[in-house]
């Protein structure tokens, strides 16, 4: 028997899958037309269903941002991983048993002792280390500065070492987020593009094969103009969206494809409020483009067919989201035990708080996906 979201108890997060498959497929189409490989981050969902819908047409090879997401999507046929976060040694063990039950796992290191250690260990194991250089293009999160002496000490020590073998350049524009229109996300993404090309071209010119020049990130896939030079982009956050990309320009509101189902517990005509039973854990506590909408507080309010009802939920405790209602006609509709649903800011981060997806076809609940969460 189908369900409609409510009987579902709260709070539940809800996807709708009919905006999933229109989001990977105007992602996989702009990958097709840029002449890239398309390794889309399995971050946002962490859900092997999704990233068959995300991958389709193509190779199937998936980004990803734990050990734990690639030990799942291995158990489910995937086969072909970049693990995106700087490798450490402990961490070698597990990526080892991937790698020698036929899984390839690339790696990624912007240090320049890590060459040394890692091929010391896949000496030991009797194994190869496929290793991306990280670069910084301006988001000065990890990766190292494109040109500069650690740069090519590691690319050296990594092309140099008899147990590795040097994967290409790898970048990541997280300081899109921070773009206050499109034409700044543009020019983020032509910088993200530019930087890489040069220094690939710094390193062929020196001798040293580049094979990949990575990059990617939702903003910047959306806003790029063109991709030449570029062999393969990593966005991830496009196949839910939410509201922090909507209100960036991203993508439309009617594109954002999860929200958590959330109950009014309790209302107040005295203090102008409701609150319900999703707080920090269910919605995340990300700020979301406070810098473009001062007012979008944690997330927006949608009645149960989806439309925006103007509210926010202005503040957060672990289990209680509370909304200001100012107009009394409003509060008297929320009534104790009302189901909203409620746009979060981070989808990647909202969805990492559930075990699994309620998949929403229309206006009804057909299927039940599973999260891998963990390290
Ligand atoms: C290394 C790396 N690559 C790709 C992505 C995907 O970016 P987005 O979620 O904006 O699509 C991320 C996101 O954090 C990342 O850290």
């Amino acid at each position: 028997m189908m369900k409609t979201p409510d009987e579902l108890s709260t709070p539940s997060l809800l996807m709708d899958v009919t905006r999933v498959r229109r989001n990977a497929e105007r992602m996989s189409a702009r990958a097709v037309d840029n002449g890239v490989s398309l390794r889309p981050h399995v971050k946002t969902h962490k859900c092997v269903e999704v990233a068959r819908i995300a991958t389709e047409g193509h190779s199937g090879a998936v980004t990803a941002s734990t050990i734990a997401e690639i030990e799942a999507f291995a158990a489910h046929g995937f086969k072909d991983f970049t693990y995106a976060v700087p490798i450490v040694p402990a961490k070698l063990p597990r990526i080892i048993r991937l790698l020698t039950s036929g899984t390839k796992v690339n790696l990624l290191t912007d240090d320049p002792d890590m060459p040394a250690e890692l091929d010391k260990a896949a000496r030991a194991a009797g194994v190869d280390f496929d290793v991306f250089l990280k670069v910084d293009c301006g988001y000065h999160r990890c990766g190292v500065e494109p040109g500069s002496k650690e740069a090519v000490q590691t690319v050296r020590g990594i092309s140099d070492a008899a147990g590795l073998n040097f994967a290409g350049i790898l970048t990541h524009a997280g300081h899109s987020y921070h773009g206050n229109s499109k034409e700044e996300i543009a020019e983020i993404a032509g910088a993200e593009r530019d930087v890489m090309c040069e220094f690939a071209e710094e390193l062929r010119s020196s001798g040293i094969p580049v094979p990949v020049i990575s990059i990617g990130s939702t903003p910047t896939m959306t806003h790029v103009d063109h991709l030449e030079g570029i062999d393969e982009i990593r966005p991830g956050n496009y196949v839910f969206f939410d509201a922090f990309q909507a209100t960036l320009g991203s993508c439309g509101f009617e594109d954002c494809a999860i929200t958590v189902l959330a109950s009014v517990v309790h209302r107040s005509f005295t203090n102008k409020k409701a609150i319900v039973d999703a707080g920090s854990i269910a919605l995340s506590k990300d700020r979301g483009p406070v810098d473009i909408d001062g007012g979008c507080g944690y997330g927006r309010v949608l009645d149960l067919a989806g439309e925006d009802t103007g509210l926010r939920v202005g503040s957060l405790s672990q289990e209680h989201g509370e909304i200001t209602v100012e107009a009394p006609a409003l509060l008297d509709k929320l009534k104790v035990g009302t189901k909203v649903r409620i746009l979060a800011n981070h989808s990647c981060l909202t969805a990492a708080q559930f075990d699994h997806y309620e998949v929403m076809e229309g206006d009804s609940i057909v299927d039940r996906w599973e999260i891998h969460r963990g390290w």
